[in-house]
């Protein structure tokens, strides 16, 4: 029985390295079920895609379709193209997507009209936000998927309004989570830490990515300005994702404002295990967040992720500046909430996928 695993830009690296851990594993020890590793190319950069791959052990993929950079309806384009030769070639049983990014989308739908079911990993989160590509992407996904692994008992809940019948839904856990328990004792101070004379527990790491945060000069600026002020002269580590250097070259940053290149894994969560509260707009690092119990403010006005915030460490901010100061001084008072871990967010979730891919497959 052979499963694609399709991962196609940065998070879905980090969701897929324990499934594909768990099956090879499996495999050695006889398991029916064999993997091919096919990345799509949507993140192409050595920062964004191969480091990711070497640090959390990955094999190097067995198929990239190199779709690269381009609109949504291109790149989805590109995808489903190249995606659809590889399966016409070379058919697999099954196809496994994780996350929300438009690789996902275009491999679900892709496999589906080949009549190869499609499993979903982090299935049924949604934000109500039809503005954020991601939501999209989530929906169309969803709509197409034979078997929901969901990581909140909410995201089923959410399926099974939608019709989704109790059979077809696998509440297992969050993999990503898995991922970073794995990796907490390997976390690696960066290298421009020490050059940059920071201490822990004294500065905060911020980013930002969503389209709706950076892609206009002014509002970047603004953001990046309140959330300096608001850090009352430490400094705010912010690794600069690709889309927001292109906004960023045109602006004159506050001085506390410390621009790093994308981090790797490893060093990423370590610098958020070690700092004071973060801010961001990513969705996958306020669950990272809550479970090192770091504070974290979220500049979005909606959330799909609902638990980070009802039991974890986040906040929404939405995009209200005067709101981020407010958030600020409860951080410097010591006001901020301490969370608790969400249910199987325990480091055990790609077992029981597999497990349960076994079943549907046997
Ligand atoms: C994508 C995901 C988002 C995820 C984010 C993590 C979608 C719709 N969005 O957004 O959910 O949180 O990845 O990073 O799938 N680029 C490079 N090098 C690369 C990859 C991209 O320079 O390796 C450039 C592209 O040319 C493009 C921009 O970065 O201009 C955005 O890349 P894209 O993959 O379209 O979306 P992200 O914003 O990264």
């Amino acid at each position: 029985m052979l499963i694609d695993i399709i991962a196609g830009a940065r998070p879905n690296f980090v969701k897929i390295a324990p499934i594909v851990h768990v099956l090879k594993a499996r495999a050695a020890e006889g398991g029916p079920l064999r993997h091919r590793l096919v990345h799509t190319g949507q993140h192409y950069d050595a920062q964004m895609s191969g480091v990711f791959f070497e640090q959390l052990g990955i094999d190097s993929p067995d198929v990239n379709l190199e779709a690269g950079s381009g609109t949504h309806a291109e790149q989805t384009a590109s995808i489903m193209t190249k995606y659809e030769a590889l399966l016409l070639n070379d058919p697999c049983q099954m196809t496994l997507v994780v996350g929300d990014v438009t690789s996902t989308m275009a491999c679900a739908i892709t496999a589906q009209k080949l009549h190869i079911p499609v499993a979903h990993v982090e299935a049924g989160i949604r934000s109500g936000d039809w503005k954020m590509p991601e939501e999209i992407n989530r929906l169309v996904t969803d709509a197409v998927t034979n078997w929901f692994f969901t990581t909140t008992e909410y995201a089923g809940e959410t399926l099974r309004a939608s019709g989704i019948t109790e059979d077809r839904i696998f509440f297992v856990g969050n993999t990503m989570i898995d991922t970073l328990v794995h990796n907490m004792d390997r976390l690696i101070q960066p290298a421009f830490f020490a050059d940059k004379e920071l201490t822990g527990g004294n500065y905060l790491v911020a980013t930002l990515h969503r389209p709706s945060n950076v892609d206009a000069g002014f509002k970047l600026a603004e953001t990046l300005g309140a959330i300096a002020r608001g850090a009352r002269g430490l400094p705010v580590v912010f690794p600069v994702h690709p889309r927001t250097a292109k906004t960023l070259s045109d602006i004159d940053l506050p001085d506390n404002i410390v621009l790093v290149d994308p981090q790797p894994y490893l060093e990423f969560n370590w610098l958020v295990k070690n700092c004071k509260a973060v801010v961001t707009d990513s969705g996958g690092i306020t669950e990272e967040a809550t479970v090192m119990g770091i504070p974290c403010m979220t500049l979005r006005t909606t959330t799909e992720r609902p638990e980070t915030v009802d039991i974890g460490t986040n906040e929404l901010i939405g995009d209200d500046l005067d709101a981020l100061a407010h958030a600020f001084d409860r951080l410097f008072e010591s006001l901020w909430k301490t969370g608790q871990i969400p249910k199987k967010w325990d480091g055990h979730t790609a077992p029981r996928i597999v497990t349960a891919l076994e079943k549907l497959l046997a």
